[in-house]
């Protein structure tokens, strides 16, 4: 195939991918040589999450965020730290003692400290920006009840950021979170932005995860979500694009239990997309890159979940074993027609 997305790109915002432990070790071959060709930033899928990184107090274990790190300094590549403060993939030790109970907020505060400044630290000058907190706020606009927000209440988010800005001040920070067109949800980002601000506490960017389906969100209240986020002073990430070619699940009245009938009409394409569904979800990414590129002067990054439909999270979430289609080179590592088309407006 001809262009590249890296070089079509270039002179707009970085274009990224997820990576994935068989790709970060070498043994997905094919899909290092795409990550290499068309992608100008990285972002670990799962390795640099808490659970991988400190999985037991003071033991941390690097190897994984290392090889991932010197990959994208070999290809000279904007690399994304994911993430340092989120409620899932945590190990338990972090808010519980030697009881199981909940520890005191002091205790709370050090660890995330040690956590943040230990993190970070290693990777000065070499990860470019942080996702320091992810999924904090619900799409109502309240905060998460997570162990971090029982124990500290809303202060673990300036704590955070501040943590993060003494250990590498020259990094770009962000706040990270899912459904992120909701407007209670923004409203509240945003209140939680200028928070932030006047504390003296510095936030570069909000990260769009942008996990979308074939119909939601609607593309006006997804751009005027990118357009509310810039008008508070921050740059606009879309950092982990994807866009599921299955049905939603989500309020389906059905029962998510194992039944038959359940799963065939979860599943329905496992032989391939129909042409007519592949021409909606080819329109449905153009449709976002063209509004990625209008508002490219508001976006910093666009960071696909990942390179290969076969490897895609979206096969087994939110219910397992399904065939998604969802990225942009197929199952044989080979690039979707769509790839050429999305270069072609740019
Ligand atoms: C997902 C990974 O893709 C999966 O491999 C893992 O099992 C669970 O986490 N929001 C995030 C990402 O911020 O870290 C999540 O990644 C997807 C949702």
């Amino acid at each position: 195939s001809d262009g590249t997305l890296k070089k079509a790109f270039q002179d707009k915002f970085y274009i990224g991918t997820a990576m994935s432990l068989p790709q970060i070790d070498g043994t997905d071959k094919k899909a290092v040589a795409i990550i290499r060709n068309q992608f100008s930033s990285i972002v670990a899928e799962n390795c640099m999450k808490s659970m991988f990184l400190q999985p037991q107090e003071g033991k941390f274990f690097f190897d994984d965020a290392d090889k991932f790190v010197d990959f994208g300094i070999k290809n000279k590549m904007f690399i994304i730290g994911h993430t340092l403060v989120w409620h899932s993939q945590l190990p338990k030790w972090f808010f519980t003692d030697k009881n199981g109970k909940d520890v005191s907020p002091e205790v709370l505060k050090q660890r995330m400290k040690n956590h943040i400044t230990t993190v970070v630290s290693r990777y000065k000058g070499k990860v470019k920006g942080w996702d320091v907190v992810n999924e904090a706020i619900m799409e109502d606009g309240t905060y998460r009840k997570s162990k971090f927000y029982e124990i500290l209440g809303e202060d673990f988010i300036p704590l955070a950021f501040q943590y993060a800005q003494e250990a590498d001040p020259n990094a770009e920070l962000y706040y990270n979170d899912y459904n992120e067109w909701y407007p209670e949800k923004v409203k509240a980002v945003i209140k939680m932005v200028e928070k932030l601000k006047s504390k003296g506490i510095r936030i570069d960017g909000v990260g769009m995860q942008s996990h979308v389906g074939m119909d939601n969100p609607s593309m006006d209240e997804y751009e005027k979500a990118i357009v509310d986020y810039s008008n508070a002073g921050v740059k606009v990430n879309i950092t982990e694009l994807e866009i599921s070619a299955l049905p939603s699940p989500w309020g389906s009245s059905a029962n998510v239990s194992d039944t038959v009938a359940y799963q065939k009409e979860m599943n329905p394409y496992t032989k391939g997309l129909p042409n007519e569904v592949e021409t909606k979800w080819e329109k449905r990414y153009l449709d976002f890159f063209g509004l990625f590129l209008k508002h490219k002067d508001k976006i910093r990054r666009v960071t696909l979940w990942g390179v290969t439909d076969k490897q895609s999270w979206k096969n087994d979430f939110p219910v397992k074993g399904r065939t998604d289609y969802p990225l942009l080179f197929d199952r044989k590592d080979q690039e979707k027609p769509v790839v050429q088309k999305i270069i072609k407006l740019a």
